[in-house]
């Protein structure tokens, strides 16, 4: 593999050949997964919970991101590296503009945060300076109080619509990737097919441009496994092995089926 970069990951999509996402929280993993294969590492603010033990991702703060940032670009060198700006680093566009630029400094390719419209002016700033931007939309876990829990969104049509017109604005605002999070199948097809950016999906169905998981839940170490991850260590002798056995699954569309996805 060589090195990835977000032009990487157009042409991945405009040949219709899917890619692999996974989270990595430190220099060990992040080797593990470039020698896997995989072409995209997501710090994700989900360290919160699966590292840290909090029941959300709300009190991961920017500096903890920052330190895991660091230590996960330590680790590899081919994959994307992407730092997810945590639960209220946003709030403003300078509040933006700094606390994505300390995650670029530690290592990151490109920054996520969530949610829609309100952000289009901190996307296209980010972009202005030279920031790629994945943004998240469905399920938000930082906004897991106003959503009254960890539910499926955008099964209803006007949410459905909500989603499908945030995305656009986000790609129309310079986003470089979208993620898509616990959405109905047909909704994440749709808003696939018409976005020229990548579509990333966790637990959206099998229609995606590629597919991010949980490294701690793909490898069977948390302790509630939710409906969209199956756990390659189960057919694995090692961590390596089910490594590159999710990257080859998701490639070759084996994962994820019907039953790991929504309607
Ligand atoms: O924080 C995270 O790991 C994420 C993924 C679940 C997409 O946002």
């Amino acid at each position: 593999m060589t090195n990835v970069t977000v032009t990487t990951l157009k042409a991945h999509k405009a040949a219709g050949e899917k890619f692999a996402v996974i989270t990595a929280y430190d220099a060990t993993f992040a080797g593990l997964v470039e020698d896997a294969g995989i072409e995209v590492i997501l710090v994700g603010d989900s360290l919160g919970m699966v590292l840290q033990g909090h029941d959300s991702t709300l009190p991961t703060t920017i500096e903890e991101m920052i330190y895991h940032t660091r230590c996960v670009s330590r680790g590899c060198k081919k994959p994307l590296v992407i730092g997810d700006l945590p639960f209220a680093s946003y709030n403003t566009r300078e509040e933006t503009m700094t606390n994505a630029a300390a995650l670029m400094r530690a290592g990151a390719n490109m920054v996520k945060l969530e949610g829609g419209e309100w952000l289009t002016q901190s996307i296209t700033a980010m972009v202005e300076r030279g920031i790629p931007v994945c943004a998240h939309l469905g399920l938000t876990p930082q906004s897991v109080n106003s959503l009254g829990g960890f539910k499926v969104q955008g099964r209803e049509s006007a949410q459905a619509t909500s989603i499908l017109d945030d995305a656009k604005r986000v790609e129309a605002a310079g986003a470089s990737m979208l993620v898509l999070e616990c959405i109905p199948s047909a909704l994440a097809a749709s808003i696939t097919a018409e976005l020229s950016i990548p579509v990333v999906g966790i637990g959206a169905g099998a229609d995606t441009d590629a597919q991010v998981l949980v490294l701690h839940d793909m490898l069977g170490l948390s302790s509630r496994l939710p409906k969209f991850v199956r756990n390659f260590m189960t057919d694995n002798p090692d961590v390596q092995s089910a490594l590159k056995a999710y990257n080859t699954a998701v490639k070759s569309g084996e994962f994820p089926t019907i039953e790991h996805s929504f309607s």
